[in-house]
């Protein structure tokens, strides 16, 4: 079987993320009532962290656990990738000693870089560009509580980050629309999103205009990881775009909202919005481990179809 990896949403087409949410579903179920599924038993997935994470972490770490395999964490303080060992040395020796790879790193070129001199399956646990995994998790959550994607709106209100980039490459992917708001100076950059075109977005100077009619709203940190040096500067230029119960009584009572997490209250979304009921978040970072499973799974057997 050809190697494949997931270092960003268009990797993978829509028939992939349909049988990888048909698996998330089984394998989901299968936990709840706790039964034992081991199909991984005796695989090692190294998870290479450049940056801080809780979520990211855990529902791998976990994840390849459930999965009867092993996780081992290195990171760049403990390793020699922080005395700047080449990425390509660094991935063909990681790969001689395990059977998936998930990176969090800094430039997206750092982990392309990786997955060109790995023998084993590459997964991108968040780069400057893309958060593929957040949005995989974001759209199982959304299809369980609303169905379809397809033909949506979703409102993006703040930083056009990483997870906007990766919303707007679903966009293309699941053909739904997205509505994006940012301060000025921050808009989206088509060819850093990776986007193929512009046809599955909108701009919205006014954060307010973008959220009517939304199926979905959602929103980030206004400062990255990586980016702390602007942390002051964007705090003021994002004033306005915080995500407050006024812009959800806007979108209307069935639009859910979203948020991959860590959030700070009071910033970029309002405490009544994040714990309020149309607030799925929970599920969201729950899901995380359900999808990744699903997608390990993927990766090391290919297409499982029997129920084992
Ligand atoms: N959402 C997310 O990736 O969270 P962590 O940074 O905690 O992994
Ligand atoms: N955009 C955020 C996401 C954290 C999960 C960051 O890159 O820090």
């Amino acid at each position: 079987m050809a190697i494949r990896h997931f270092l960003q949403f268009k990797d993978f087409s829509r028939q992939d993320f349909e049988h990888l949410f048909r698996r998330t579903h089984w394998i989901k179920d299968r936990f709840k009532r706790y039964e034992r599924y081991w199909p991984l038993e005796d695989r090692t997935l190294v998870m290479i962290f450049e940056k801080q994470s809780t979520r990211t972490r855990l529902s791998f770490e976990a994840g390849m656990h459930q999965l009867g395999g092993a996780a081992i964490f290195l990171s760049t303080r403990d390793s020699q990738l922080g005395r700047g060992e080449p990425v390509e040395d660094a991935a063909e020796v990681i790969s001689r000693m395990c059977d998936i790879v998930m990176i969090r790193s800094f430039e997206q070129d750092i982990v392309e870089r990786f997955a060109a001199h790995s023998r084993v399956p590459v997964i991108n646990g968040l780069t400057n560009e893309y958060h593929p995994c957040q949005i995989l998790a974001d759209i199982y959550t959304f299809i369980e509580h609303r169905g379809d994607v397809a033909g949506r709106t979703v409102a993006w209100i703040g930083d056009s980050n990483n997870v906007c980039n990766t919303w707007l490459q679903a966009a293309e992917v699941f053909d739904f629309n997205v509505h994006v708001s940012t301060p000025p100076g921050y808009e989206v950059e088509p060819e850093r999103a990776g986007l193929y075109g512009t046809d599955h977005y909108e701009e919205f100077a006014d954060p307010h205009d973008a959220v009517r009619g939304a199926d979905l709203v959602t929103t980030d940190v206004w400062t990255s990881m990586g980016f702390e040096a602007e942390n002051e500067e964007r705090r003021r230029d994002f004033e306005h775009w915080q995500v407050d119960p006024e812009m959800m009584k806007l979108a209307g009572p069935d639009a859910l909202f979203m948020h991959c997490l860590p959030a700070h209250r009071g910033e970029e979304v309002a405490s009544e919005v994040i714990d309020g009921s149309q607030s799925v978040v929970w599920d969201e970072a729950e899901n995380r481990l359900h999808t990744q499973k699903a997608l390990m799974e993927y990766l090391l057997l290919g297409r499982v179809e029997e129920k084992p």
